[in-house]
């Protein structure tokens, strides 16, 4: 599957925002705590979720979908294995490693290794659940677990507010005998989404979104009916698209406090921007204009996954600007791609330095990852000529049809085989 995409035309138009994808995925995976039925709305129809999905059911959990619902009944799992392959499709199934070991007193890992973004270690993941009472061992690639006793309440102090390790605490304490206390946790608002999840089915968290959560373990979880929050970074990679061919959009059901980080680093380029209860307006100049510096950091500093749409951005503002990659250490990989489109940029270690364009130019271009593959699609927006981009697949993991979104604000853009 490839985009074909023409550039030059000038985005317009309302759009609503699909559920996050950083926050339905550990929510699948919460739902394996659960001896009843979850019912999730607002799930995005991406494919990372349906690979979620498929290692719910390998589980034995039985799964209804319908339209942006997913019905999860966890009730009657005993099959505490899942294969191998299911596994592998998504890194994220990292975050099943403690509702299993939590249900089953044991789990069994192959580790995720590295991957597209860098090596992204799970040290953090397994001395956390060492402290929780785990017993961990590795072989040959493979993580085995057990707490035979079931897992028990500790202090855990992060060394770096790791998103996916503050989920994998949250999700083996829940249900741990006694009060865990965890600092230096992540404060993504995906962590407290998960966090509200499990309060309602019955756990009880006191501090998520904050350095210090509270984890006071609960006897069981119970049936809970739960709406996923707005994506964030979807949120934003749509206003970059219209930001970059000098348009206008307004993104419904978003929550505008959630984009603080990335508002500025727009208004610097030039945007008006406005913001209501649950909707943002964006209007770009003709030209974008430089921005000095951004820096990626952990929530609530600008994202990560905004990096590479960010750096396309620029890579057509009058001026140079200058991108720091703070959390991931090889996330460059679609900088080739994008000067193949004619950019001009230029990695020096952790840092991108873009001179700005007057105009990129049509070519043929592969999606390296996710974010990288969709700031691809921002820059053959904002080009002179067709685009072809492979490798979608990578793009389907979290943008629910955004063929579809585009073309309802004028974009040229089709989906070909
Ligand atoms: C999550 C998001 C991802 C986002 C990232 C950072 C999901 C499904 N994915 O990924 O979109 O880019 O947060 O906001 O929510 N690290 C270790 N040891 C560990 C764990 C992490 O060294 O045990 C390092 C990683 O290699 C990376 C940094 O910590 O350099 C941040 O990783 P982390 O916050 O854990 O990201 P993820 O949860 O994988």
């Amino acid at each position: 599957m490839k985009f074909l995409i023409e550039g030059k035309r000038r985005l317009c138009g309302q759009i609503d925002v699909q559920g996050s994808k950083n926050s339905v995925l550990p929510i699948l995976a919460a739902t394996l705590l659960i001896k009843g039925k979850s019912v999730i709305h607002n799930c995005p129809r991406i494919s990372d979720v349906d690979a979620a999905v498929n290692i719910l059911s390998d589980f034995g959990c039985v799964i209804e979908r319908s339209l942006n619902t997913v019905t999860v009944d966890a009730s009657s799992v005993s099959n505490c294995h899942v294969s191998e392959f299911l596994m592998h499709r998504m890194r994220s199934s990292i975050l099943f490693l403690g509702p299993v070991l939590s249900r089953f007193k044991k789990a069994e890992f192959s580790s995720p290794g590295g991957c597209e973004i860098g090596l992204r270690p799970i040290d953090l993941h397994l001395s956390s659940l060492k402290l929780l009472g785990a017993e961990v061992c590795e072989k040959s690639g493979t993580v085995f677990c057990s707490a035979e006793n079931g897992l028990k309440a500790n202090r855990i102090h992060l060394s770096f507010p790791s998103v996916g390790a503050t989920e994998n605490i949250l999700l083996a304490s829940v249900l741990a005998k006694g009060t865990t206390v965890l600092s230096n946790a992540a404060r993504e608002p995906e962590i407290t989404d998960l966090a509200n999840f499990l309060n309602k089915a019955g756990a009880r968290i006191i501090g998520a979104g904050e350095s210090t959560v509270i984890i006071v373990g609960a006897q069981k979880l119970h049936s809970v009916e739960h709406t996923v929050i707005p994506d964030r970074i979807v949120a934003s990679t749509y206003m970059f698209c219209a930001a970059v061919t000098g348009g206008e959009i307004e993104i419904n059901k978003c929550v505008p406090t959630h984009l603080e980080a990335v508002f500025p680093v727009l208004e610097e380029a030039g945007c008006v921007i406005k913001r209501k209860n649950d909707s943002v307006f964006l209007k770009a100049p003709e030209r974008l204009s430089r921005i000095k510096t951004v820096r990626t950091m952990p929530y609530p500093g600008f994202p990560t996954d905004l990096q590479s749409p960010v750096t396309a951005l620029l890579s057509v503002a009058d001026g140079t600007s200058v991108v720091t990659e703070n959390i991931f250490e090889n996330r460059y990989k679609y900088i080739s791609e994008l000067n193949r489109l004619g950019a001009n940029i230029r990695v020096e270690g952790r840092t991108a330095i873009i001179d700005g364009v007057d105009s990129l130019a049509g070519a043929n271009v592969r999606a390296t990852d996710l974010r990288g593959g969709f700031a691809l699609v921002i820059a053959a927006l904002s080009a002179q000529g067709k685009t072809q981009i492979s490798n979608i697949f990578h793009i389907d993991r979290g943008y629910e049809k955004p063929e579809k979104v585009l073309s309802s604000l004028g974009a040229n853009i089709k989906r070909i085989t």
